[in-house]
């Protein structure tokens, strides 16, 4: 497929109803997240019914929004991207249907990505953007796996979390210690204030030489913590609550890269990128460019702002499919679950 113009993206398979305008070379024009995190914050999490009526009242605003930040008019465009999946389905429709209707109405093509090939390619225009093969971790708020990421071939999917994602990890803890959701930043501002070895949090699967990742074990063990200091303490000194946080944060940023170096070793690859909304954490940043050249590998941080959800991931993805002749157009459905780089 030849790109005569600028690929609209539109990305709503969560919370965030975001719509980005990408140049073929990667440069991006337009970048519109409209974040719902206000509707779902008083719920301590996300409600998929609310989810997807905000995306219906949202996204032909947020579009227009990206066209005009652009200075662009729809028959300038070489395509339309749109995320199929995985999500929450009620909100991947309404994303997919607005594409299709759009993309119909200004007669371009439709070209379909999977939400972690978004996370996984979202640095892709940074100048520091490794070449393929590279391990990609993204680790999100629902999901924490790790891939192969070749050129040549699909994307290999080398493990994920057998229960909790590790965003999800840091929701629960921030619940538990009254913040509101999302709470992963507030818990890793706190940490930065903490005594890490104060608490000491189990890592699973630890001595275990597979590519997967359990952080459900772990919440347990906070709340366990939490209440025992609370016997103890009674309100909880602001120091305790750091302390607490920066034990939970090195446990999880450890169980991630520990992981993500062993599948570095394990393919032999040298090149590691991180994405994805936990891939904002300051520790995970600091720690796995610490590490990097302990194990012989270049990390490439994500840009902070394209960590988390937006559409200007999926045009970059979108980008990496055409330049590979690999692209998924026009006939695909919304999946709430699907492999990444598989047939749909
Ligand atoms: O990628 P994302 O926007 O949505 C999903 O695809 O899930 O990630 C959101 C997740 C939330 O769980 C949020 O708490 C977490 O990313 N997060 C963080 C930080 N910033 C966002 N977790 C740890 N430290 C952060 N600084
Ligand atoms: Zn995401």
């Amino acid at each position: 497929m030849q790109l005569s113009g600028p690929i609209l993206a539109i990305e709503s398979s969560c919370d965030d109803c975001a719509a980005a305008i990408v140049k073929e070379d990667g440069t991006i024009l337009a970048d519109v997240v409209d974040s719902q995190t206000r509707t779902h914050s008083p719920y301590g999490g996300i409600v998929p019914e609310h989810a997807s009526r905000q995306h219906l009242a949202s996204v032909a605003t947020v579009v227009a929004k990206a066209l005009s930040d652009a200075g662009i008019s729809p028959s300038d465009l070489g395509a339309v991207a749109v995320t199929y999946g995985p999500g929450l389905v009620g909100s991947l429709l309404v994303g997919a249907q607005f594409a299709r209707g759009f993309a119909s109405a200004a007669g371009k093509t439709l070209i379909g990505i999977h939400h972690i090939e978004g996370h996984l390619f979202a640095g892709r225009a940074h100048p520091e953007f490794p070449r393929e093969p590279f391990i990609g971790l993204v680790a999100a708020g629902g999901h924490t796996a790790l891939y192969l990421c070749r050129d040549d071939a699909p994307i290999t999917f080398l493990g994920e979390t057998r229960d909790d994602a590790a965003g999800e990890a840091y929701d629960k803890v921030a619940k538990m210690l009254g913040y509101p959701y999302p709470g992963g930043h507030i818990i890793d501002q706190l940490a930065q204030r903490g005594d890490p070895k104060r608490f000491v949090f189990p890592i699973a699967l630890k001595a275990w030489n597979t590519l997967e990742y359990s952080f459900s074990g772990l919440k347990t063990a906070f709340r366990i913590k939490l209440n025992e200091m609370r016997e103890k303490e009674g309100e909880l000194s602001e120091q305790t609550i750091a302390d607490l946080c920066a034990g939970v944060q090195t446990a999880i940023v450890q169980a991630l890269l520990d992981k993500a170096f062993l599948a570095c070793r394990q393919t032999q690859v040298s090149h590691f990128v991180i994405g994805g909304g936990v891939a904002c954490n300051s520790l995970l940043r600091s720690e796995a460019l610490r590490r990097g050249p302990e194990n012989d590998v270049r990390v490439f941080l994500t840009p902070k702002k394209h960590c988390t959800d937006n559409a200007a991931m999926i045009a970059q993805a979108a980008l990496r499919r055409i330049a590979l002749g690999r692209v998924l157009a026009d006939d695909f459905a919304v999946r709430s679950t699907s492999e990444v780089d598989a047939p749909i």
